[in-house]
């Protein structure tokens, strides 16, 4: 073929396309997979070589960890002679960088330590917080908000974080569940693997990335009570069926670590639960990584009676199967495996079994060759234009619209020159960002009044007024370690005088938006609460905004479901907006205005009243089904929302649900399909939800219980099929009297729809 002829030319051009697509290939391949070095029987080899070389005191000393901020007075000798393998609450890389220097040039093997931190939702950037992530119910988005959380964190020097919290939460009462995914173990499970993807990468030790921690290891959720570190008691069937299907899902995607929760679990402290630890973890789940305490939960094991003293407690929670205890101030297992191992109640074999998974995850992070952290590197990482793109995304994915009476929103820009926003919360960045972030710059937080200003430009004049000033009962066992001075309580005058102005305010605008809900402190940890009603005298503001007759959006701010009973009955428009992360304000103006449409669905059950928690969509059938009524006689038993309840700007129909076979034989697949329309002028998403109902077999099965979704983004008009698979995965179940997994032959419902209420039914039947 001569050279510069056109057949010449296309040969060239096709061998140079092929080149390209596999030197593209090999790129990919190296992102995805770990290198060589980091191969199982690599990091195996390594981590055995080194435990061969090492001193039974220096094994022991990888299985402490401290607090920076509560340590022992000689942490730095401590270090120094290696009796530490980890600190946690380092968040400045010169900070990381000292400690790491102690170890690395004091200590005889060398072995660095391993930096953890809770990055929950995010570490400058703030994204949504975990509840409306899950609400987003969009786990691509979740792997990267988690994704983008792992970079800045890493810059920072941050090695691990203490998350995805995995607690199922039936229970609003219980502050955490604002850390986790909600009520439901499908949703859960789904949104467990995305974050586990987003923080660690394709692999541990992902450039970037970090290695992640699921806790806590288990049902602290069900804490009696909804109060904080209360006894969980859980059936085997809702522990399989419910409380642990997230964790597994965390560790079929290769969670490196996992932490053990605080509470007592059937009577036996999750931190000392062998079953738990070991029979299910290691044994039936084949989790390879390592165990950490919670703070201080090996030495609570004496604290909550379980173990004799702290020696008892450092057997008991050792032999369960905890590699590291995260100690504050003082450890029991530094002062006591020593002596445990000399008196011969603990093998120096299980203490090197203890460290080996420790020092594995240290060289996965590549720790021993780059222990150190660029200190200048963070400023270019952290809170990009692009992270705070995404997190802006987020936050506008994240929220729920409950109301929406005639059409109110999303607001004419040119309807409205003078706006009131009202509300504690609306213009205080710490409370946009909400709790479990440390390193967040409230600076440059956009706040609800900042974010509406900033659209509305000179459109429309804003004024802001707080209204009421809401503070919690008992103060927070937070605030002398991570929060702002309290503000001064208004007095008496103050208080009456402020609520007029809002009212005032309010009467005399155009319209109205009230910002109401938790402060950030009033939920999370130590931050259970005994009524789910708006708190201080939000309601009386409510009220009386309202009595103005002038046209008002209702936007929450909040990590349970509040009683807003009082709002669905009077208020056009609520938005449920979560605490939306440091771009908040500016995705809640988009929202508003319409240049971002919601599209959120509630992962948990809003109740009516607090009455009713704990409260599901999933309950089994009683004798009297569909007899709501028979359960309280004050009290409807059906919710105030459903779950997997949330509006759109547009309207979406269902039809044509279809499935590909009626009859199932065990290992076979069934195809659900079902056609889905954007009947509106606005281009929305929509979460297509199904939902399956065993009809009879050998144990009674929920009512319905989630089995598929998709979030799917319809142009105006536009149609698409939405395709599920159903198989074995989703029709087994943990059958509490055969104490296995079953798939019954039976019958079974299938409704695909907008939310846990989905009408559009269809049958099938396994049979085995
Ligand atoms: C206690 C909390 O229960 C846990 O979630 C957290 O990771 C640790 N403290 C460390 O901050």
């Amino acid at each position: 073929m001569p050279r510069g002829s056109r057949a010449h030319q296309f040969v060239s051009l096709f061998l140079r396309f092929i080149l390209l697509s596999i030197v593209q290939l090999f790129a990919t391949f190296a992102q995805t997979h770990p290198p060589a070095s980091l191969s199982d029987d690599s990091v195996r080899q390594a981590a055995s070589a080194l435990l061969q070389k090492m001193t039974l005191e220096e094994k022991i000393g990888q299985l402490t960890q401290f607090f920076a901020f509560e340590a022992p007075k000689d942490l730095d000798s401590k270090i120094s002679r290696g009796e530490v393998g980890s600190m946690l609450f380092v968040p400045d890389p010169a900070d990381r960088n000292r400690f790491q220097r102690l170890a690395m040039e004091n200590t005889r093997l060398k072995i660095p330590l391993i930096f953890g931190l809770d990055v929950i939702h995010g570490f400058r950037t703030g994204f949504p917080v975990p509840i409306a992530l899950a609400a987003s119910w969009d786990p691509a988005l979740i792997t990267r908000a988690q994704s983008i959380a792992a970079k800045e964190a890493h810059a920072a020097g941050v090695d691990w974080t203490f998350a995805p919290m995995l607690d199922i939460a039936r229970d609003p009462r219980w502050g955490r569940i604002i850390e986790g995914a909600g009520e439901d173990p499908y949703l859960g499970s789904a949104v467990a693997a995305a974050q586990v993807r987003g923080f660690q990468g394709d692999y541990i030790g992902a450039p970037d990335h970090l290695v992640a921690c699921a806790k806590h290891f288990a049902g602290y959720g069900a804490a009696e009570g909804g109060r904080d570190y209360d006894a969980s008691y859980i059936s085997d069937s809702q522990l399989y069926n419910l409380y642990l299907p997230p964790f597994h899902a965390a560790v079929k995607a290769g969670v490196g670590t996992v932490m053990a929760a605080y509470m007592d679990l059937n009577d036996i402290p999750a931190t000392g639960n062998r079953w738990l630890l070991r029979d299910v973890l290691r044994e039936q789940w084949h989790f390879n990584g390592f165990v950490v305490s919670d703070a201080n939960s090996v030495k609570s094991l004496a604290t909550h009676g379980y173990a004799k003293d702290h020696a008892d407690a450092a057997q008991i929670a050792f032999n369960a199967g905890v590699n590291m205890e995260m100690a504050l101030t003082t450890n029991s297992y530094n002062e006591n495996l020593l002596s445990l191992v000399r008196t011969g109640k603990i093998t120096e074999e299980q203490i090197e079994d203890a460290a080996r998974p420790i020092l594995e995850t240290k060289f996965r992070l590549g720790l021993f060759d780059h222990p150190y952290v660029d200190e200048s590197r963070a400023a270019q990482i952290l809170s990009t234009r692009e992270h705070r793109t995404e997190a802006r995304i987020a936050a506008e994915r994240t929220a729920v619209l409950l109301r929406n009476e005639g059409h109110l929103l999303p607001l004419n820009k040119t309807a409205f020159k003078k706006i009131a926003i009202i509300g504690p919360t609306a213009d205080s960045p710490h409370d946009t960002v909400g709790p479990w972030i440390f390193q967040e710059d409230l600076k440059e937080t956009v706040t609800l009044v900042a974010g509406i200003r900033d659209k509305l430009g000179s459109e429309a004049t804003v004024a802001f007024a707080p209204g009421v000033q809401i503070s919690r009962v008992f103060p927070s066992f937070f605030d002398p370690i991570f929060h702002e001075p309290k503000p001064t309580p208004w007095a008496a005058k103050q208080i009456d005088d402020e609520m007029g102005k809002a009212v005032n305010l309010a009467r005399s605008s155009d319209l109205t938006i009230l910002v109401l809900g938790e402060l950030q402190e009033m939920i999370g940890e130590g931050a259970s609460r005994g009524s789910l009603d708006l708190p201080g005298r939000e309601q009386e503001l409510l009220e009386r905004v309202i009595s103005t007759h002038k046209p008002v959006v209702l936007l929450l701010m909040n990590g349970r479901p509040l009683n807003i009973r009082w709002a669905t009955e009077h208020v056009p428009a609520i938005l449920d907006i979560w605490y939306p992360g440091t771009q908040g304000g500016a995705a809640v103006a988009n929202l508003l205005f319409g240049d971002a449409s919601p599209g959120g669905k509630l992962p948990f059950t809003w109740p009516r009243n607090v009455g009713q928690v704990p409260i599901s969509y999933a309950h089994n059938r009683t004798q009297a089904p569909e007899d709501q009524g028979k359960r309280y006689w004050d009290e409807a038993s059906t919710p105030l929302f459903p779950f997997g309840y949330g509006l759109s700007y547009s309207s979406f129909q269902y039809s044509n649900l279809q499935l590909s076979r009626t009859q199932l034989k065990s290992g076979d697949a069934l195809d659900v399909s079902v056609d889905l329309v954007n009947a509106g002028d606005i281009a929305a998403d929509e979460v297509a939800q199904l939902y399956i109902h065993q009809q009879y077999g050998s144990a009674s099965r929920p009512v319905r219980e989630l089995r598929g979704f998709q979030r799917i983004s319809l142009a105006p008009h536009e149609k698409k099929t939405v395709h599920f698979s159903l198989g074995k995965d989703e029709l087994t179940y943990w059958n509490a009297a055969k104490k296995d997994w079953v798939l019954d032959s039976a019958a079974f419902d299938v409704w695909v729809g907008t939310n846990s209420d989905a009408q559009l039914h269809s049958e099938f039947a396994t049979v085995n």
